[in-house]
């Protein structure tokens, strides 16, 4: 403590109870009491050691950690109460360090003495009368702040872990209060932290009323560590390890997984094979001036009741640290983070789902019919992993190292194979863009695969459980999942060598053409991803060419999927990014730029004015004009500010 100039120590409770086991019971059953006598030893041992530190020091604290089991957030009750606990949580909110008083120096109205008060409780205490002998009045006092002492204190609201919750429950959620200059700032919201402390309760007071005879669990938190930011899963049993080793020999282990994907869902085998990318996702790397993520991002655009929402459930359940959220009712708050003002009127910072799901998978359903002005907040997370707010004097950055798998229906609400891919897809292209793997799910009646699928879903009905049995079982998968996640392949020569073929090929095919960009650096990276995935659902260190042609294989299948023609090689990127081919941007602009033109004459455009104006100058056929309105009102470009008149926005 001396040598590095802190005021506390860690004493491991394990050495402690090695050392006197019925001290250390008697620690977890009293800790008011002997948390003191901790802090008293130290400091008389301080005083041995080193004197002159000592003497310097107004208070040392002894924080005990590692207890040595863990007490269950949701199990917390009054039997704990007054005991010494350990629990493990997310923060999911912090205020601002604040000075809190130890000792309060308060003057004498009447004659001027100042006395003393320790301070406890939540309230500021006066003291009973004046310790002057010959005063002895009971006030009035006032509170001399020079004189008083402060210690750093801060509240954090701790949640359960993702990985802790029983399935189908809420989370509960405990404040814990740090009090203590080295205590005080350690975790961020989205932190995972492990902390020990006694379990009190206080009675909530009504004004006016008294207090509340039901009493509110807190923790007085005695030390904090911050966790590893891996998701905490139960690391495989030697057994376990022996299973998943063996897996990942078998040649056919990427069919093995895919097969093990959500068995009771029928076909889909690319989707469960992008799926399968998604879990064990790619590398990171972490250079010194940037940083690209190495979670993939997919959106699955599709009919109604072509199982999206249970894909996404089950992805939810079976990843380490799986999220399952909702377009409706999901704000921009609650998926980022949120500036929330306490009772005392002071802020503080909520994580939302986004940085609740770090390093683990978001599963966003309906994600079309989220409020465009909460899309856009996952923008910043889907891309540079980190979600910034700047509000109510709180400016910070935490992280959303979080893939992505959203689910969405067709503008239309079915996908409609006659209208162009932009006119189905009703999001915006800066997000779409995001997405490395975008797949379309269709509902075509078709003799064939609708018998094999209603016989699949009827067999489900009649037996209860899946036709298919999984090769490997979830509880397996998962621990094989974050096996698999410390393994961080490299790219070997091969591998890279097929992906820039593919990319030049690509790029140069759309350059004799002169046609705009086809494939950009976002789809290389994608492609990387891919193949890094692969190459980890197999546990192999190295990315084989395999791997990269497994990774071109979907990439294509992704693209062709959305209405890119690969055959001829020319793929027109636009289309998907922009979400126009080259030839309708011109066309749309030159709607535009007419609208603009008839604005400036009349404020604003009648619609049917616009359409002829464009069908008799422009030779624009009016069904076309017709579908270009509609789209751009759609995107936001221009808006209907009067029935049947229309605006630039
Ligand atoms: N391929 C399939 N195999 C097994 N069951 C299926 C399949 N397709 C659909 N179903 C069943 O159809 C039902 C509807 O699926 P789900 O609710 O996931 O549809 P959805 O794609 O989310 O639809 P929406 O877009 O309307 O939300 C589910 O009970 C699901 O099990
Ligand atoms: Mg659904
Ligand atoms: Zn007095």
């Amino acid at each position: 403590m001396a040598l590095t100039g802190k005021e506390s120590i860690a004493v491991d409770f394990e050495e402690l109870f090695a050392f006197d086991q019925a001290l250390s019971e008697k620690l977890l059953e009293k800790p008011d009491e002997f948390l003191v006598h901790a802090d008293n030893a130290l400091y008389s041992q301080l005083g041995i050691e080193d004197a002159e530190y000592a003497e310097r020091m107004e208070k040392t604290t002894a924080r005990i950690v590692g207890l040595l089991g863990k007490e269950q957030l949701r199990k917390l009750g009054s039997k704990q109460m007054g005991k010494l606990v350990m629990i493990e949580g997310i923060v999911v909110r912090a205020t601002p360090v604040r000075p809190m008083v130890m000792q309060a120096s308060f003057k004498c109205k009447r004659c001027g003495t100042v006395s003393r008060v320790e301070q406890t409780g939540s309230f500021l205490r006066a003291p009973f009368e004046c310790s002057d002998p010959s005063c002895r009045q009971k006030g009035p006092f006032e509170f001399v702040q020079e004189e008083s002492s402060f210690i750093d204190s801060q509240d954090l609201r701790l949640q359960e872990r993702p990985e802790d919750l029983p399935p189908g429950q809420l989370p509960r959620a405990l404040n814990v209060k740090l009090v203590g200059t080295e205590i005080v700032d350690l975790a961020r919201p989205g932190d995972h932290v492990s902390v020990v402390g006694v379990v009190r309760a206080v009675a909530p007071t009504m004004p006016g009323i008294g207090k509340l005879r039901t009493f509110i669990l807190h923790l007085d938190a005695n030390s904090l560590e911050v966790l590893g930011k891996e998701p905490e899963t139960s690391l495989p049993s030697p057994e376990e390890e022996e299973k998943i080793l063996e897996l990942a020999k078998d040649p056919w282990v990427h069919r093995k997984i895919v097969s093990s994907i959500a068995p009771s869902i029928y076909g889909y085998e690319h989707i469960k094979e992008a799926i399968m990318y998604l879990l064990f996702g790619g590398v990171s790397k972490s250079l010194p001036d940037i940083s690209i993520r190495g979670e993939m991002n997919a959106l699955l655009i599709g009919d109604p009741g072509t199982a999206k929402s249970q894909l996404l459930q089950y992805v939810a359940r079976i990843a380490p640290r799986g999220l399952y959220t909702s377009g409706r009712g999901t704000t921009a708050a609650g998926l980022t983070a949120a500036v929330i003002r306490e009772k005392g009127g002071s802020m503080s910072l909520e994580a939302g789902a986004l940085v609740l799901a770090d390093k683990g998978i978001a599963c966003i359903d309906e994600m079309d019919k989220m409020r465009p002005e909460d899309r856009v907040a996952i923008h910043e997370a889907m891309e540079q992993h980190t979600v910034s707010v700047a509000k109510g004097g709180i400016v910070a950055t935490l992280n959303a190292r979080t893939a992505i798998l959203a689910a969405a229906n067709p503008a239309l609400g079915r996908y409609e194979p006659h209208r162009t891919v932009a006119e189905n897809i009703s999001l915006p292209v800066t997000i779409l863009s995001r997405f490395d793997l975008i797949f379309v799910l269709r509902d075509i009646p078709d003799k064939e695969a609708d018998g094999k699928m209603s016989g699949h879903i009827l067999e489900i009905h009649r037996k209860g459980l899946s036709p298919v049995e999984a090769p490997i079982e979830p509880e397996l998968l998962r621990k094989y999942v974050s096996y698999a996640k410390t393994i961080k392949p490299i790219l070997s020569s091969e591998s890279l060598k097929r992906l820039s073929d593919f990319y030049l090929a690509m790029r140069g095919a759309s350059e004799t053409e002169g046609s705009p960009v086809a494939i950009t650096a976002r789809q290389l990276e994608s492609l990387v991803r891919v193949a890094e995935a692969r190459a980890r659902a197999a546990l192999k260190k190295e990315v084989s060419a395999e791997d990269a042609e497994a990774a071109i294989a979907i990439m294509k299948k992704s693209l062709e999927e959305v209405g890119i023609d690969l055959s001829s090689y020319k793929m027109d990127i636009d289309l998907i990014m922009t979400g126009k081919p080259k030839s309708v941007r011109d066309r749309m602009q030159v709607v535009i730029s007419t609208l603009m033109k008839m604005e400036k004459e009349t404020g604003m455009v009648e619609k049917a004015m616009l359409v002829s104006e464009l069908e008799s100058e422009q030779k624009i056929p009016r069904t076309d004009v017709e579908r270009m309105v509609q789209q751009l009102l759609r995107e936001g470009t221009i808006y209907e500010p009067r029935e049947g008149f229309l605006k630039k926005t």
